[in-house]
């Protein structure tokens, strides 16, 4: 089956141009620039309308909360609210109950993902047995199934423990993604134990100035560093809302913004944490950002003149680099896992009306533009003006 998207708008992280799409057994088979309305025989037409057609979005951190904590969100609920903001590959984090930390758990959440057949799902396994202090994984059989390990949630404390994950993450290939508390102090630890052992780091949801100087630093040195931020810390400041790194100053936030733009931040992830209200009541720490996120990035990009072609640098192509992963660009052959966003598009956040089984925000009643219109997976339109397909 061929389909045209006509009447777009392309942009990835390179391209900004009006065009259209040729789509064949799920991939992009080609892309016409300055040509919005090729004439073709045999195709089904979907008509982009004018809008903006980009790479489906790579979120490098999620919580999906399955197995076990499933009261709060499930891998289909948790995909739905994501489809429907746009996301068509999930980096899901370990720190679910049990915790993912062996062969049979990963195979287990990949199978779920793969009978769902709705996001395309990279499962983190924790570097720890259990997030305990210093058992390390069996990364031999782990490796099979993910590229991913971290203990999101909990910061490493023993700094043995990091050497030799930093180590493996070079011995097997994957990324170490850690969740660091006290933020700027762990991640400077963790560079000295990088220039010492090597190894492949993603510092998540970095949300200070102090912290990203350290490791634009280490960049400058040659590390292997990467970093990601959340929508909610690029958006606000001083938010009296619990959330694990907490709200920052003003100072912070405008930091980071000026890394989106200057190139030094790499990845915009969501650190989607649904939780229950009585579990928000006891304290439990997160925002539900799945079908918010883009539009809270829009916005703070487009107030502060950064080019959509960043974000979608730092929501799909620089992603897709790092795990490893298809997509993240508009590429002829490449699989045809894309978003269809009107940037214009105003709405008020109505948590009610969330696909999430959680609706914990502080953002309820917040105006912001930026619309998902559709989201497309492997050349099937899951998510449309409203409704998952
Ligand atoms: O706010 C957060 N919530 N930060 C984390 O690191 C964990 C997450 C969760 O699992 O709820
Ligand atoms: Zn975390």
């Amino acid at each position: 089956m061929k389909q045209l998207i006509t009447h777009v708008r392309l942009v990835d992280a390179s391209t900004d141009s009006p065009g259209a799409l040729l789509i064949e057994n799920g991939r992009i088979a080609k892309i016409y620039y300055n040509e919005t309305n090729p004439h073709l025989e045999g195709v089904a037409i979907i008509d982009g309308g004018g809008h903006v057609l980009m790479p489906g979005f790579i979120d490098t951190h999620c919580h999906l909360r399955d197995p076990g904590l499933t009261y709060k969100e499930d891998m289909e609920s948790g995909m739905k609210a994501a489809l429907k903001g746009g996301f068509t590959t999930l980096v899901a984090m370990a720190n679910t109950a049990p915790v993912v930390d062996n062969a049979d758990k990963l195979k287990a959440n990949l199978d779920k993902a793969k009978a769902l057949d709705l996001c395309t799902l990279v499962q983190n396994s924790a570097l720890t047995e259990n997030f305990s202090k210093d058992r390390l994984v069996d990364f031999e059989s782990t490796r099979k199934y993910t590229q991913a390990y971290s203990n999101d949630g909990l910061n490493i404390d023993d700094t043995d423990t990091m050497a030799k994950g930093l180590a493996a993450s070079t011995t097997y290939d994957f990324i170490l993604a850690t969740h660091c508390e006290p933020e700027t102090a762990t991640v400077q630890r963790d560079i000295e134990l990088l220039k010492e052992k090597g190894g492949h780091l993603h510092v998540c949801h970095i949300s200070k100035k102090a912290t990203l100087d350290a490791i634009v630093k280490a960049k400058k040195e040659g590390l292997d560093i990467t970093c990601e931020v959340t929508p909610h810390h690029l958006y606000a400041s001083g938010v009296d809302y619990k959330v694990h790194p907490p709200f920052r100053s003003e100072e912070d936030r405008l930091a980071l913004i000026q890394g989106c733009a200057d190139g030094t931040i790499d990845c915009c992830g969501t650190d989607h944490a649904p939780h229950s209200h009585e579990d928000k009541a006891k304290g439990s720490p997160g925002i539900n950002n799945f079908e918010t996120a883009f539009a809270m990035y829009h916005k703070v990009f487009s107030d502060h003149s950064i080019p959509l072609t960043r974000l979608s640098e730092m929501m799909s192509a620089t992603p897709a680099k790092r795990y490893g992963l298809q997509g993240g660009l508009l590429a002829e052959g490449s699989v045809a896992d894309l978003v269809l966003v009107d940037p214009q598009a105003e709405f008020i956040v109505e948590p009610n009306t969330f696909v999430s089984k959680s609706n914990n925000t502080p953002f309820a009643g917040e105006h912001l533009q930026g619309r998902v219109l559709w989201t497309m997976k492997g050349g099937a339109i899951r998510y449309d003006y409203g409704q998952t397909l």
